[in-house]
């Protein structure tokens, strides 16, 4: 069986040489976690520049779905490059992105009859999805929720209410826009307990919202992720979109979903609000679409995305190399992968929850597919953050040579690539179960 290798003080002599520069000349304003410097990759594994191979749970962020250089992905990319490296679709036509459009708007939830608009990244969906919201319904208002990540342009920014750090000093940002409390379930923001709550949540926004501060004929969208990323990989309850929705539905406002890190197939459903049994009017996609290759979609209803020619558009969105490479992406993912997340989080999540049986630290096990987060707590009454245990946890387990991220305020997010073994899943439970043996928990 595959394990990591360090062969060196991390980072490395070569890898450190790297980061030094680094250091000078790229924006301070990435934050990286430990010093993994990535020299090549693989599938899972991840090689720096020593030589030292590092077990990947994060796939660059939840983007690289099929693993590392896929070899299909690969050729799919040489292959395009050698044909056509760029035209830019907003001024002409090419094959690659004439046959994405007609794959994505039969794939996400509905009736297949959809557009789709090409940008170049997940916060360029979400952007392009608020220019439609507000083009198509000319109202000025939204609704976005605690805890989104939703990106970091103007516009998607002010949709997103993550960390404080994203939008200090950026303010004035869009305004009209109201957050309010998700279905983070853990920790209710109206202290109830699912189900007999009875999604207290949901009914707060007709019954007290709407009532009170924000007319709802004015509201263009509710912006909302299926499951939420960045604020700590959280499933709401099986009927909270349908719920949500409704409400949207009765007073014609829209409802985006931001699939940008739960969509393509990481869920173990192409889409994950297929989970949920809703049918957005419009979906924000971008990570796992490409493999690792940029690219950004929003994809919306006929009906919806009738904007004039001018009104949006963007010079490399929808890149032919990058549309090779999803094509390529969708296809493998629909041959096996989507059914290989599902498999393999079951597996993953049996063996968090066993962990979580008799180590106190680790308060709530929750996630679909392969988008799973363990949080961690100071003692389960309290449920008090252990933000210093998670951030010394995912450092010691770098240094053992297993790459994870944090998200939320302390919980451990699992999203590697859906090409995961079942011995890699292995791998991964017992280096966190060594690492977490360091807490006094
Ligand atoms: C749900 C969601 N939306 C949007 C974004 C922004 O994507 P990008 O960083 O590609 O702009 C992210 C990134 O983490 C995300 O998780």
């Amino acid at each position: 069986m595959k394990k990591p290798e360090i062969k060196t003080a991390l980072p490395g002599p070569r890898a450190a040489a790297l980061i030094d520069v680094d250091t000078r000349h790229v924006s301070p304003s990435y934050t990286r976690g430990y010093p993994l410097v990535a020299e090549k990759a693989a599938g899972l594994w991840v090689t720096d520049p020593d030589g030292n191979v590092f077990l990947d749970f994060t796939s660059g962020i939840a983007v690289c779905a099929t693993g590392h250089c896929h070899p299909k992905v690969v050729q799919a990319i040489k292959d395009q490059a050698d044909r056509l490296l760029h035209m830019s679709g907003t001024d002409f036509y090419y094959t690659a992105q004439i046959q994405l459009a007609n794959k994505l708007a039969r794939l996400v939830p509905g009736d297949g009859d959809n557009k789709v608009y090409f940008g170049n990244s997940g916060a360029e969906a979400v952007e392009a999805a608020f220019k439609l919201a507000r083009w198509y319904t000319k109202r000025e208002l939204n609704i976005a929720f605690f805890g989104a990540f939703h990106g970091r342009t103007m516009g998607a920014l002010s949709l997103t209410a993550s960390k404080v750090i994203q939008k200090k000093h950026y303010n004035p940002l869009i305004p009209g826009i109201t957050h309010i409390p998700y279905a983070y379930c853990y920790r209710c923001a109206y202290n109830m307990t699912y189900p007999g709550c009875s999604l207290e949540c949901v009914r707060w926004v007709e019954e007290s919202l709407f009532r009170t501060t924000v007319p709802p004929e004015e509201v263009a969208a509710i912006f909302v992720e299926p499951i939420q990323g960045e604020g700590g990989y959280v499933v709401p309850p099986p009927e909270f979109h349908k719920r949500l929705h409704e409400i949207a539905r009765k007073y014609d406002i829209l409802y985006v979903a931001d699939e940008v890190q739960a969509g393509m197939g990481r869920t173990g459903r192409m889409f994950a609000m297929e989970h949920f049994g809703v049918a957005p009017d419009i979906t924000a996609i971008a990570k796992g679409i490409a493999s690792g290759m940029p690219l950004g979609a929003m994809v919306a209803r006929s009906n919806i995305m009738v904007w004039e020619a001018g009104s949006h558009a963007s010079t490399f969105g929808g890149n032919p190399v990058s549309c090779a490479a999803a094509l390529a992406t969708i296809a493998l993912l629909e041959e096996g992968l989507i059914q290989n997340a599902k498999e393999r989080g079951a597996q993953l999540m049996a063996g968090l929850e066993e962990l979580q049986r008799s180590i106190e630290c680790i308060g709530d096990v929750r996630g679909k597919g392969l988008m799973v987060a363990a949080e961690l707590v100071k003692d389960r009454t309290s449920k008090a953050p252990a933000v210093d245990w998670r951030n010394q946890l995912v450092q010691r387990a770098f240094e053992k040579g297993l790459l994870l991220l944090g998200c939320g305020e302390s919980a451990v997010r699992f999203c590697p690539a859906l090409t995961v073994s079942s011995e890699e899943i292995d791998t991964c439970l017992s280096i966190f179960a060594d690492c977490l043996k360091a807490f006094a928990c």
